[in-house]
C-alpha cells in the first residue's frame, strides 16, 4: 500500500517529503503551464532600496514566478512597460508614469493589483501595500488562477496584530511547537534567520505588527542587551513591512528600574518611563507600540495605587505618542478570587464592570484589546458585552491561533467559522446594525484605530505550530484581519490549494475534515454553551469538569445532581444578560430565545429540561459526545483516503495526530459522559454511558508486577481503575483468556502516557507479539504534558485487523521508566464497525 502511494506521489510530481517551513508559500510548479506563455519576462521594481518592502516584494516575485513557473525574471527598464510587472508605491508609480486612477482609492496598507496577458501593475498605497500586492498575485498564480484581474484591495481596520506569548527563557506560555525563535536564556536570540522567515509568512498574510514577548512580561526585557536585541528582531521583520512591539510589565520602574514606586500618577515613573521608550524607540525607530496586561491573574497593575485602569494605560500612550507608538490595553481583568456561593457573582461581568466608567477616559493612542468572549477562549462563547459599551474608546479583537483549550494542535479544528461567528455578530447598539466586525474596525463608534490580535505562539518547529494542518487557522487569521467579509470556507480552500496543491480529492476532503472539526470538538468538550470542560488548574488539555467549580477562577458550571449552567439573567441571575444592548439582552434574558448553543452560558436548568430539539439536556449532552468522538473517528478514514496523494512526510505526520484525535476524543467522551452520569444518576436512552461490553478492564486481568490504580479524576478511567507496575524498574504483565467470540477484531489498548519516562509495552496472543510501543509521545506531540494518570495523559493504541479465538490468551507486558510506571487503562476487542 505504502509503496503504491510513493509511486503515485511521484506521478503526481509530489515533493519526496515537506517540513512544513514554507507553509502556504511553497510555491510549487503548477500541475500544467498552459499560461506560461503570457507571463511577465521583466520586472520593474519602483524602489531598489535593500531590506525595503518593495525590495523585498521583487524578490518574492522573482522567487515565487520562478517556483511556480520555472521562469526567470529580467531586471525591466522603466521605459519599458510591455511584458512586465510593475511593483512600487503610488507616489513611485506617479512620479515615473504620470497620474493613475485607482490611486485615490488606496487606503494605508491598501494596494492596486491589475494582471492582463502578461502586463502586471501591483501599486501599493504604501510600501507595506506593494508587498502585499506581490503575496497576493503571487498566491492567485500558484492557486492557478490565472485569469486577467483589476481591483484595489484596502484593510478593513489598521491594526492587524500577532501577539506572542514567549518567555525570555525561551519557553512560550501555551506554545504547542517548541521553544521561542525570539528568546533563549533570557535574552534576545542572535539567529533572527526563523523571525525574517516568520515575518515573510505573515506579511504574506498581511499583518502588520507582532508583539513578541509574552503579556505575562518580565521586565528585563528592557536591559540594554535586550533592547539592543530588539532591535535586531525588528531589522529582520522591516523588509517585511512587520512592526515589532513589545509586552510591558507595569511594575518595571520599580522591580527593574530600582524606583520606590510604580505609581502611573507619580512624576518620577512617568519619567521612568519615558526615558526607557525613548531608549527603544532610539533603536527600533518604527516600533509600533506596547501591550500591556494589568491588574489580571496577579499582574501589577493601577489598581494597586488606587489609579483607575485608564490612568494607567494613559502612563504608556504619554510615552510613546511622540514616537507615533499606540498602546494595546488589555481588557482581560477580572478578579480571579470571586465566591461561588454568591449566585450573582459573575466573572464574565468584569470586563464591562472595570472598564464602563472610563469609556472616554483613555488617551487617543489607546486601543482596549478586548477577548473575543467574556471569559477565555473557550469552545463556544457569546460575544464580549464590552464590545458595545465602549464608544468612544478604540477597540481591537483578540483572538486565539494558538489552540490552548481547543486540543492545543493535536486535535484538527478549524476556527475561522468560530471567528466569523462572533465577527458576524451583530450587537444592534441603539438599535442599529452594530457587527463586531464593523466595531473593531472603528466604522461604527467612529473610533480612529480598531482591529485584531491574534495569539499565535509559533515555536521552532518546523511546522510553525506543532501541526500543518492547524495552519489553516493563522492563514485565516491574518486574512480575516483584513477583510472578515472574507468566507470560511473559501480561506480554508485556498489555503489548501496553497499547502497541498491541486488534486480535487485533497481540496474536497481536507475541507470537509476542517470544516467539521469545531463542531466535532464542541461536541465532544463541551456543548450547550458550558464551556471547555478541561482541567483549568493545571494543562487546560484533556477533561476535568470538576476543576471548573468550587474555586474563585469564575469558569463555573455549577452542576449538582440535578441541575447545571450559570444563570445570568438580570431577573435571577448575575445580570450579565443585561450587559448586552437591549435587543440582544433580551433574546439571552430568557431561555425561549437563547440559542440552544448558549443555553448553559446564560442559564441554569435541569437536566431534564427540554432542549428546542426535543431533547433533554442530558441526553443532548451524550448524544453528542458521542456523535463528536464519531466524527473524529471518521477524520482518520479521511485523511488516509490521501495516501499517495500528500508526500510522505506531511501525510505521516498529519495521520499520526488524526490518529492521536480520534482516542483521545473517546477518552473526552467517556470521561465527560460518565462524570454528567454519576453526578445526574440519569442512564443514556441508547444504554451507551457505562456500558462497554468490547472492553477488558486491565484491573481485572491476572496481574504479576502490576496492581490496580484508581484514577483521579474517576471518570478518566475506565471503570475508574487503571494498573500500574508495583516497582518503577520491574517489567510487570496483565494476562486474561478471550471470551469473545473467535473472529477478526481491532484491538485497542487504552494507556497512560506521562511525561518523565518512556514505559515500553508490548502485546501478544497465544505469546505471538501483535505489538509493542513506547510511551514517548511527549517526542511527538507538542500539547502541554501531565505527570499524572488523568485526562491528558489518556491516549490509545490500535492494532487493525488481528485474528482471535476464544480462549486465545492475551498478555499485555509494561516496562517501567522513570516515573511512568507503564500505565493501561483496557483493552478493546473491536468488531468490524465497532468504535469503543
Ligand atoms: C489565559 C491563559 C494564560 C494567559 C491569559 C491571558 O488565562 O491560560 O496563560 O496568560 O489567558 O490571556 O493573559
Amino acid at each position: 500500500m505504502l509503496l503504491s502511494g510513493v509511486l503515485f506521489g511521484l506521478f503526481l510530481g509530489l515533493a519526496s517529503g515537506e517540513d512544513g517551513s514554507a507553509a502556504w508559500l511553497r510555491y510549487a510548479p503548477l500541475p500544467h503551464d498552459s499560461s506560461h506563455s503570457s507571463l511577465p519576462s521583466s520586472i520593474i521594481t519602483l524602489n531598489s532600496t535593500r531590506g525595503s518592502p518593495v525590495y523585498t516584494a521583487q524578490q518574492e516575485l522573482r522567487r515565487g514566478i520562478q517556483g511556480i513557473f520555472g521562469k526567470t525574471l529580467n531586471n525591466g527598464t522603466s521605459s519599458n512597460q510591455h511584458g512586465a510587472i510593475i511593483v512600487g508605491t503610488a507616489q513611485a508609480y506617479q512620479k515615473s508614469y504620470g497620474e493613475f486612477d485607482d490611486a485615490k482609492e488606496l487606503e494605508e496598507d491598501g494596494y492596486f493589483l491589475s494582471s492582463e496577458s502578461n502586463q502586471v501593475l501591483i501599486i501599493g498605497q504604501n510600501e507595506r501595500g506593494a508587498l502585499y500586492g506581490s503575496f497576493d498575485y503571487l498566491s492567485r498564480l500558484a492557486q492557478g488562477k490565472l485569469g486577467a484581474v483589476s481591483y484595489v484591495s484596502n484593510p478593513h481596520a489598521s491594526i492587524r496584530w500577532t501577539n506572542e506569548w514567549d518567555n525570555m527563557d525561551g519557553s512560550i506560555e501555551r506554545g504547542y511547537a517548541g521553544p521561542s525563535i525570539f528568546f533563549e536564556n533570557g535574552f534576545v536570540t542572535d539567529n533572527v534567520t526563523r523571525v525574517a522567515e516568520y515575518a515573510r509568512l505573515l506579511a504574506s498574510i498581511r499583518i502588520n505588527g507582532m508583539i513578541v514577548n509574552n503579556v505575562n512580561a518580565n521586565a528585563t526585557l528592557l536591559s540594554p542587551r535586550n533592547i539592543n536585541g530588539l532591535g535586531r528582531l525588528a531589522d529582520a521583520m522591516r523588509p517585511y513591512g512587520v512592526q515589532l512591539g513589545i509586552s510591558l510589565n507595569f511594575a518595571s520602574p520599580q522591580t527593574f528600574g530600582g524606583l520606590s514606586t510604580f505609581d502611573p500618577l507619580d512624576p518620577a515613573v512617568d519619567a521612568w518611563w519615558a526615558n526607557i521608550t525613548n531608549q527603544i524607540y532610539a533603536r527600533v525607530p518604527d516600533m509600533a507600540g506596547y501591550l500591556v496586561k494589568a491588574n489580571s491573574e496577579g499582574q501589577p497593575g493601577p489598581l494597586t495605587y488606587n489609579r483607575t485602569l485608564a490612568e494607567g494605560a494613559n502612563m504608556f500612550a504619554r510615552a510613546a505618542k511622540p514616537h507615533g507608538g499606540i498602546v494595546m490595553f488589555r481588557a482581560f481583568v477580572y478578579d480571579n478570587h470571586i465566591n461561588e456561593s454568591n449566585w450573582k457573582a459573575d466573572r464574565a461581568n468584569a470586563a464591562v464592570e472595570f472598564f464602563q466608567d472610563l469609556d472616554g477616559k483613555f488617551d487617543d493612542n489607546v486601543v482596549v484589546q478586548i477577548k473575543y468572549g467574556p471569559i477565555d477562549f473557550q469552545v463556544r462563547e457569546p460575544v464580549s458585552p464590552l464590545f458595545s459599551t465602549l464608544r468612544n474608546t478604540s477597540t481591537a479583537i483578540e483572538l486565539q491561533v494558538t489552540q490552548e483549550y481547543l486540543g492545543q494542535q493535536t486535535h484538527l479544528v478549524y476556527l475561522a467559522p468560530l471567528w466569523k461567528e462572533i465577527l458576524e455578530f451583530d450587537m444592534k447598539a441603539d438599535n442599529r446594525s452594530s457587527k463586531v466586525k464593523d466595531i473593531i474596525s472603528g466604522e461604527r463608534f467612529r473610533r480612529p484605530l480598531g482591529g485584531s490580535a491574534g495569539v499565535v505562539n509559533v515555536g521552532t518547529n518546523t511546522t510553525w505550530l506543532g501541526s500543518h494542518l492547524s495552519m489553516s487557522n493563522l492563514y485565516a487569521y491574518g486574512l480575516l484581519a483584513w477583510d472578515p467579509a472574507l468566507g470560511a470556507e473559501e480561506l480554508l480552500q485556498d489555503w489548501i490549494r496553497l499547502t497541498f496543491g491541486h488534486d480535487k480529492k485533497v481540496i474536497e476532503t481536507v475541507t470537509e475534515m476542517s470544516m467539521k472539526s469545531w463542531p466535532a470538538y464542541e461536541n465532544y468538550t463541551g456543548n450547550l454553551g458550558i464551556q471547555t470542560l478541561t482541567d483549568i488548574l493545571y494543562t487546560h488539555f484533556g477533561p476535568n469538569p470538576a476543576t471548573m467549580d468550587n474555586n474563585g477562577w469564575g469558569q463555573w458550571t455549577r452542576a449538582d445532581k440535578f441541575s447545571i449552567g450559570m444563570d445570568r439573567t438580570v431577573k435571577n441571575g448575575t445580570g450579565n444578560a443585561g450587559q448586552y444592548p437591549s435587543e440582544v439582552a433580551k433574546v439571552y434574558e430568557s431561555i425561549e430565545t437563547t440559542p440552544d448553543n448558549l443555553l448553559l452560558w446564560f442559564h441554569h436548568v435541569n437536566y431534564t429540561h427540554r432542549l428546542k430539539s426535543g431533547k433533554t439536556v442530558i441526553q443532548h449532552f451524550y448524544d453528542s459526545h458521542y456523535e463528536g468522538a464519531a466524527t473524529a473517528q471518521d477524520l482518520v478514514e479521511q485523511w488516509n483516503s490521501l495516501e499517495g496523494r500528500i508526500d510522505v512526510e506531511r501525510f505521516e505526520h498529519v495521520l499520526f495526530r488524526q490518529k492521536y484525535q480520534a482516542g483521545h476524543a473517546l477518552v473526552w467522551r467517556d470521561s465527560i459522559n460518565q462524570f454528567y452520569y454519576n453526578l445526574s444518576e440519569i442512564k443514556d436512552e441508547a444504554g451507551r454511558v457505562g456500558n462497554h461490553p468490547y472492553r477488558i478492564e486491565a484491573e481485572k486481568m491476572t496481574l504479576d508486577g502490576y496492581r490496580s490504580y484508581s484514577v483521579n479524576p474517576f471518570h478518566t478511567a475506565s471503570g475508574a481503575k487503571a494498573i500500574v507496575t508495583t516497582s518503577n524498574t520491574t517489567e510487570g504483565t496483565a494476562t486474561t483468556k478471550v471470551t469473545f467470540e473467535s473472529g477478526r477484531y481491532d484491538i485497542a489498548v487504552n494507556y497512560y502516557d506521562l511525561i518523565g519516562g518512556k514505559a515500553q509495552y508490548e502485546l501478544h496472543i497465544n505469546n505471538k507479539t501483535i505489538g509493542s510501543w513506547k510511551g514517548d509521545l511527549e517526542d511527538k506531540l507538542g500539547h502541554a504534558p501531565s505527570v499524572y494518570l488523568d485526562g491528558h495523559s489518556a491516549t490509545r493504541i490500535t492494532f487493525r485487523n488481528i485474528t482471535v479465538g476464544k480462549g486465545d490468551v492475551l498478555k499485555i507486558s509494561g516496562r517501567p521508566d522513570g516515573v511512568e510506571p507503564a500505565p493501561i487503562d483496557y483493552v478493546s476487542f473491536l468488531p468490524p464497525g465497532v468504535v469503543d
